[in-house]
């Protein structure tokens, strides 16, 4: 299919933890699409942030999409007690395991939607053969594991991956994750992406700034 409408997903990543509830509530009213939430072991990536536990408890604050972006490995144990904290779309990354295929088998049986991340370096060509089983690609601009890095420039790698949804036919997400900001924002968007994740250009400024910073990002 080719590209979608422009979908914000900020990263809660980026909010105050001591109040993630209300963040949440905040960037729902200020017009996210989707509420990214990154999840990280301090193995795969090197830090640490949060469980399904908080997953189920932010639940009840929004009707929004949860897009929960797995950093973590191994990665197969852990998905059934996402999806039953309520995830709407699973992202596991490439680089986790060595079974992709069994992983997206193991998102899709409990009716979630299916993502596979990419890591700056892992070349897009790695996914060609999972292409009918996922929902969304999400490519990285910076190495994960921190908000407010600088953008990787990997236009290139996000039109390739343009080309191969499209020859699909079916509805993929193509979202870009890292150092969005409204500039680097017009680049992602030309090159194909349709769901721009954010964090800090979100986040800044204070919660009446919310609904601003997300308009910017729309291009
Ligand atoms: C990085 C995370 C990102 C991060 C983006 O490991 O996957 O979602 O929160 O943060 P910014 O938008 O600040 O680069
Ligand atoms: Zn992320």
């Amino acid at each position: 299919m080719p590209q979608q409408p422009v979908r914000i997903a900020p990263s809660i990543l980026s909010s105050d933890f001591s109040i993630l509830g209300e963040e949440v509530r905040r960037i729902d009213e200020g017009g996210a699409d989707y509420i990214h939430i990154d999840v990280m072991d301090g193995h795969f990536v090197p830090n640490l942030t949060f469980g399904a536990p908080v997953v189920k408890c932010l639940r009840p604050h929004t009707k929004k999409i949860f897009d929960v972006h797995l950093m973590i490995a191994p990665v197969d144990p852990l998905i059934e007690d996402f999806a039953k904290a309520g995830s709407d779309i699973i992202t596991a990354h490439v680089e986790a395991g060595p079974h992709l295929h069994r992983t997206l088998q193991a998102i899709k049986s409990h009716g979630v939607k299916a993502g596979v991340s990419l890591n700056p370096h892992t070349p897009i060509e790695s996914i060609q053969h999972v292409m009918d089983m996922v929902d969304l690609i999400l490519i990285m601009t910076v190495n994960p594991g921190f908000g407010g890095q600088s953008f990787i420039p990997l236009l290139d790698k996000i039109a390739k991956a343009r080309a191969m949804i499209d020859a699909t036919g079916r509805e993929i997400d193509l979202e870009v994750d890292g150092g969005v900001n409204p500039d680097t924002a017009k680049q992602v968007i030309e090159a194909g992406a349709d769901v721009l994740v954010a964090g800090t250009a979100v986040f800044k400024d204070g919660p009446e700034q919310y609904a601003a910073n997300i308009k910017a990002l729309r291009g």
